[in-house]
């Protein structure tokens, strides 16, 4: 009887603290704290389990606030329970705003240009789609707290990559467990059934992870992606069953138009498998790759599978995007590729001995493209993070940001087929006041001021012309020694980012300057391009053929820059500054 009568007091104090309230406002406010653990809350709508989710509720000051759209419960009466100290609950409240409204995207070293979602912790982009008009930015998503957990999907729209409309969340977790990475297509051809009234389905294929393993299931939404319904046949793929495999996730669906077949990559532990199907809902497994491929020491995430022309040709190629984690080019998570065939059932590699990396900074990881996007554009956008250290970036209430999009193409060097990633062009229309100049460099030469009015978002033209410079560095750097050291060692052919003093927390020191072998030899014309936002320097080399991005974490903008020249002198032909509008 004492088990039970702790039960019953459980149960007593459970109910005594709990909080019941009539939703009549748009928005729940609730409070965070990092100096709590975390524990269960569970809303309950009549008798029914309308969510459940860990929340480090605050029992004392907040660090920040979270919030819950309510929007779907209006004037419901909903319970609200929690299974750790209870003191915060009451101070949760209803409201047309999130707390903290008025001072979001002023954060410290908050992206402008990018997008970031109003509060929690992002990570992976998802169901990449463009339909009717509207980009759709899926995206892993923890709305609760800024570190990862809880996966949802966050979803914002865009009608020019670049000015995102935050959306209510798409996906919320159920009985097959959290809402991993996956993708989404349109179904033109109703092949799902899912499609009603002419209105074809948008579908999203997404993993469902559960302490037990990792499943693949669908969900569809009639009014472009603003509500869903999940598939009652889930999950459309138990891969425990056949390969007993935990990391069993991220599938990537696309409409193979040759074999009238969907087709679905997915990341298995050290292979990328793929699978066919008549309807998103039956699928057979085709074929495997990876083996022979190299052996890779973490596992392979996130995949993405497109064919591109090879520029100056007539020919086309396919490209298998891979993310690693870990295991990229500085130890931590970054993005491959490889470029081959693909017949509809297997993709076979063309160089096996060679491994490419589609991006050398830190930051790049997650990377997929859109599909069905316009002019046939192949545009991709990556996270701009690192599980190496992830949870320790310095922000407040939100992380992390993506990368900008960038169009893909593929071009070929000494017989050798790589993939360019060039900034899109819908970022020029970012372009606010600019500064244009050219000088020559033998030594070291200051720019003070970079551009009157600058807060930290902007971007850099450079077109440099060498004459026998050995290296061709220029710094940034801000009036607190905090800096970023970017240098062309035209001895080596090399690019290389050097962060050690940008003010970033996240540091590893065994990569401190980050490097990109494959500068051209011979060459004399160098043109870089730089967007550089609050937090992050994100740098493309002769139109994208080399991409490095980087977060950085100064404590106000860098605005001045030195160029620097040793073993002889350079021309810059043109350095131009643009502030970016936000
Ligand atoms: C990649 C990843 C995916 C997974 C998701 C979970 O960054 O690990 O494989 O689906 O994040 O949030």
């Amino acid at each position: 009887w004492v088990l039970a009568s702790a039960l019953v007091s459980c149960v007593f104090t459970l109910s005594a603290q709990d909080l019941t309230m009539k939703i009549t406002k748009r928005y729940l406010n609730l409070p965070v704290s990092h100096q709590v653990d975390r524990a269960l809350m569970t809303f309950d709508v009549g008798g029914w389990q309308e969510r459940v989710f860990e929340i480090r509720l605050a029992s004392g000051k907040p660090d920040y606030w979270v919030f819950c759209d309510m929007s779907a419960l209006k004037n419901k009466e909903i319970k609200i329970s929690y299974t750790g100290n209870k003191t915060g609950i009451n101070k949760i409240y209803q409201a047309d705003e999130i707390t903290g409204q008025d001072s979001l995207y002023k954060e410290t070293n908050r992206p402008q240009i990018h997008y970031t979602q109003r509060r929690g912790w992002n990570n992976d982009p998802n169901g990449l789609l463009y339909y009717d008009g509207e980009y759709h930015l899926f995206y892993q998503h923890n709305p609760y707290e800024r570190d990862w957990g809880n996966m949802h999907w966050g979803h914002a729209v865009s009608n020019d990559l670049i000015h995102w409309e935050e959306l209510p969340i798409a996906l919320y977790p159920d009985e097959h467990g959290t809402v991993f990475s996956g993708s989404a297509v349109i179904d033109y051809d109703n092949t799902s059934g899912f499609g009603k009234n002419g209105i074809p389905a948008m579908v999203a294929i997404y993993t469902a992870d559960n302490p037990e393993k990792q499943v693949q299931c669908i969900a569809y939404s009639l009014d472009k992606g603003r509500t869903w319904t999940k598939y009652k046949g889930n999950p459309v793929i138990d891969s425990k069953a056949k390969w007993n495999s935990k990391d069993t996730r991220d599938p990537k669906v696309f409409w193979h138009k040759e074999t009238r077949r969907w087709i679905m990559i997915l990341a298995v532990g050290q292979e990328m498998q793929i699978f066919s199907s008549p309807n998103l809902k039956d699928w057979t497994y085709e074929s495997s790759f990876g083996e022979g491929q190299g052996a890779h020491g973490g596992v392979w995430e996130c995949p993405d599978l497109f064919e591109l022309p090879v520029e100056g040709t007539n020919d086309k190629k396919w490209v298998l995007l891979c993310n690693l984690n870990p295991g990229g080019p500085f130890g931590g998570s970054a993005t491959q590729y490889f470029v081959g065939t693909f017949n509809g059932k297997e993709f076979v590699n063309e160089s096996p001995s060679k491994t490419k990396w589609m991006d050398w900074g830190k930051d790049h990881y997650a990377t997929v493209t859109w599909s069905d996007a316009p002019d046939n554009r192949r545009i991709a956008i990556a996270w701009m993070s690192n599980w190496q250290y992830a949870n320790d970036v310095p922000t407040s209430q939100y992380r992390s940001p993506n990368s900008v999009p960038r169009d893909l193409s593929l071009f070929t060097v000494d017989g050798e087929t790589y993939l360019q990633s060039a900034p899109s062009p819908e970022l020029l229309a970012l372009r606010d006041a600019s500064k244009k100049r050219s000088f020559k460099v033998n030594g070291t030469r200051t720019i003070k001021e970079m551009i009157p009015g600058n807060d930290g978002a902007y971007e850099i033209e450079l077109t440099i012309e060498n004459q026998r410079a050995d290296v061709i560095g220029f710094r940034l750097y801000n009036d607190k020694g905090e800096e970023v050291d970017m240098q062309y060692d035209m001895k080596e052919n090399r690019f290389s980012m050097d962060r050690r003093k940008s003010g970033d927390v996240g540091f590893n020191e065994n990569f401190p300057a980050l490097t990109w072998t494959a500068v051209e030899s011979g060459k004399n014309e160098l043109k870089l391009h730089l967007f550089v936002d609050k937090s992050s320097v994100e740098a493309f080399g002769d139109g994208g053929r080399f991409a490095m991005t980087n977060q950085v974490f100064p404590s106000e903008p860098y605005n001045h820059i030195d160029f620097y020249s040793k073993g002889g002198a350079y021309k810059v032909d043109s350095f131009i500054v643009y502030r970016l509008k936000q």
